[in-house]
């Protein structure tokens, strides 16, 4: 049995789909902390187990025969860290025998402006380490989605702003994480291994102001702002304190080149080239 939690998040749901296409529903369990929002999971056979991070012996019930365990990091940043403990904890204690976390790949956390963020990431694969179970570190890259949460809506007439400078990052997509994490979950050899899933591409945000030029036929131009101007004009469109703060530090760590290198994983285990970052913004912008 294959567990994945975080099974009503976009990832895991993703995971969960590619899964259905490759094994029968009644090897698949997914852990959701709201019944209500695996309606459509219970009516394709997965085995829905309901439980917290934030509670152990919910864990231990829903880990129950399983054998590995697809731990997709936490989304609520509130001790993120001894919330993926209870996850270790009860997988050791139910006899999960592999566990698979969803991390980060980037150069060097301790340079990097994102540590307060990202630090308990790698926290997290030493505890499971620790553990005494198989690991497997995926380490993603950041999601190209994220491109239009920095850049909103109407990039296409605002213009790209955003105080990434000349950083360069190797986006990419959910949907090929999460089909290679498929692939790697039905697959075997993978005990203590850290494999870095990134796109096949660097690319700076200069260079996607050119692609949305390029695909809208319009002069998409590209501001690199002072912070403090950036910070100024988020709090402007209202956005929540928690957003702009995370803004900010993800556009200090792309600026600082914290995401700039691109590894052949993410192909190998997708049997092709990953969706490229024009494709992308193609879609996403409807252009
Ligand atoms: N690489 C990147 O660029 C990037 C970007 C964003 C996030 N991430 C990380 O990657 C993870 C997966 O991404 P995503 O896009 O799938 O995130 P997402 O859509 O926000 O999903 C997060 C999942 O975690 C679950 N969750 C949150 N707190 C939990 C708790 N206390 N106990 C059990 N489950 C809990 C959520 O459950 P509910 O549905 O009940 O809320 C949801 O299913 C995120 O959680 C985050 O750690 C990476």
């Amino acid at each position: 049995m294959i567990l994945v939690t975080g099974a009503t998040g976009q990832l895991g749901q993703i995971v969960i789909e590619k899964l259905l296409a490759k094994i029968p529903s009644n090897q698949i369990a997914a852990l959701v902390r709201d019944a209500n929002k695996a309606e459509h999971l219970i009516a394709k056979g997965v085995n829905v187990r309901v439980g917290d991070y934030q509670n152990g012996e919910s864990l231990l019930a829903a880990f129950q025969g399983v054998e590995k365990l697809l731990l997709i990091s936490s989304s609520d940043f509130n001790d993120r860290l001894g919330q993926h403990k209870n996850a270790i904890d009860a997988a050791v204690k139910a006899g999960v025998k592999h566990v698979f976390y969803t991390c980060v790949t980037m150069n060097d956390i301790n340079s990097s402006p994102l540590k307060p963020l990202l630090e308990e990431h790698f926290l997290t694969e030493d505890y499971l380490k620790a553990s005494g179970l198989s690991y497997t570190f995926l380490q993603n890259s950041l999601y190209a989605e994220v491109i239009p949460m920095f850049l909103g809506e109407n990039v296409v007439e605002t213009g790209v702003f955003f105080p990434a400078g000349d950083g360069e990052v190797a986006f990419a997509l959910r949907e090929d994480l999460g089909e290679a994490t498929a692939n790697i979950l039905v697959s075997e050899g993978h005990e203590n291994q850290t494999y870095n899933l990134t796109g096949s591409e660097i690319i700076s945000f200069a260079e996607i102001a050119a692609i949305l030029s390029e695909l809208s036929d319009e002069s998409v131009s590209y501001i690199n702002p002072e912070n403090e101007v950036f910070e100024g004009a988020l709090k402007q469109f209202g956005l929540p304190e928690g957003i702009i703060q995370m803004s900010v530090l993800f556009a200090a760590g792309i600026k600082n080149n914290d995401f700039n290198k691109t590894y052949d994983r993410l192909e190998k285990f997708l049997g092709r080239k990953p969706t490229s970052i024009k494709t992308y913004l193609k879609a996403v912008y409807k252009l």
